[in-house]
């Protein structure tokens, strides 16, 4: 037994140099030391075949093997745990002089500048912004703003319809309605949103955006309307633009009026962008229509108001000389990338 034990430690140490990796070393601590299974606990085992005077000396031997044995691998362990540590930190080592990847900042949408730099001039004079529904009824979009069923100015504005008693709407002008209908007077709002008509041509896009104001007070004269919008547009345009006011019509304010700018490109000399005629036109307003009113239940002999109506994809595209209304809503990042604050 002796020799056979001297024969184990022997393989051990040879054994030992071959192992690289710590599988390797796991296997041969299976094949000496594990319990049940190892050489070295079997070997225990046999010690009740021995005799009774060998025995004592014997298991003195076996456990010394037994120890040494753990040492060794403890030992082996260390060792390969190092260089695996290290193999491991190679593999996992990054390059911190590498340029990092590009990272692309958008832009805000070219329509959500403008209606930013809006709702910021009209915040300053008091205005509140309300966002109303897309998708209207008759009487919110039509009736209520005095346009009646078969009145002509609907043909004006091609409805699309989702049901019967259901459109997308075509102006923002219903959110009128609904702030006359849940705002306590006096108020001044401001109403931005997407609005949609069966319109598509160069200028014309069938989903476009508008933004109403409505202002609901005592005594609100033409020259309120006019009063601010020379604030508005000297702010928005420049402070040598001029406006200019031309009677039109509208259902729901009477009188009604189609606002114009002085060019703001060529200063009103006459350019391409203003066709020659030195104006570009950017609104329709006029005063809050007594109809309309009383359609909401709210006092015409005690209120007063002025509504307007502007476009804010035509603003946008005049202000970044955008002559095709599509190129703001194909999606195309080499375009929109272009539009800065
Ligand atoms: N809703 C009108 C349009 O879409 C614009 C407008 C708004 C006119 C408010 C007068 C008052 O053309």
């Amino acid at each position: 037994m002796e020799n056979r034990i001297e024969e184990i430690k022997r393989d051990i140490a040879l054994e030992i140099e071959q192992v690289s990796d710590s599988k390797a070393l796991y296997e041969l601590k299976t094949k000496y030391v594990l319990n049940k299974v190892g050489i070295i606990p079997a070997l225990m085992k046999e010690l009740g075949k021995a005799s009774k005077e060998d025995r004592p000396r014997l298991g003195q031997i076996i456990n010394a093997l037994k120890d040494w044995a753990t040492e060794v691998f403890a030992e082996k362990e260390k060792v390969i745990e190092e260089i695996e540590r290290k193999a491991r930190y190679e593999k996992e080592a990054v390059d911190i002089t590498m340029p990092s990847k590009k990272a692309e900042v958008g832009t805000l949408h070219p329509v959500t500048l403008i209606k930013n730099e809006l709702v910021s001039i009209f915040a300053g004079m008091g205005f509140r912004v309300v966002e109303t529904r897309e998708i209207e009824d008759d009487f919110h979009n039509f009736t209520a703003l005095n346009t009646p069923a078969e009145h002509p100015a609907r043909d004006k504005q091609d409805t699309f319809y989702v049901s019967d008693d259901f459109m997308l709407r075509t102006h923002t002008s219903p959110g009128q309605i609904r702030s006359l209908k849940s705002i306590e007077p006096p108020f001044k709002v401001l109403i931005p949103g997407r609005v949609y008509r069966a319109d598509d041509d160069a200028t014309h896009s069938p989903m476009f955006h508008q933004m109403e104001g409505l202002v609901i007070d005592k005594n609100i004269t033409m020259c309120d309307l006019q009063g601010m919008l020379d604030v508005l547009v000297k702010r928005m345009f420049g402070e040598n633009t001029q406006t200019r006011f031309r009677p039109s019509f509208f259902p729901f304010t009477e009188p009604s009026v189609e606002v114009d700018v002085s060019c703001f490109e060529c200063g009103g000399k006459g350019c391409k962008l203003c066709k020659g005629t030195g104006w570009i036109e950017i609104l329709g307003g006029g005063i809050v229509n007594k109809k309309v009113l009383e359609n909401c239940g709210v006092d015409s002999s005690e209120w007063t108001g002025f509504a307007f109506g502007l476009g804010l994809d035509r603003i946008a595209m005049l202000k970044n000389g955008v002559n095709n209304i599509h190129i703001l809503y194909d999606g195309d990042v080499r375009a929109l990338k272009q539009f800065k604050d």
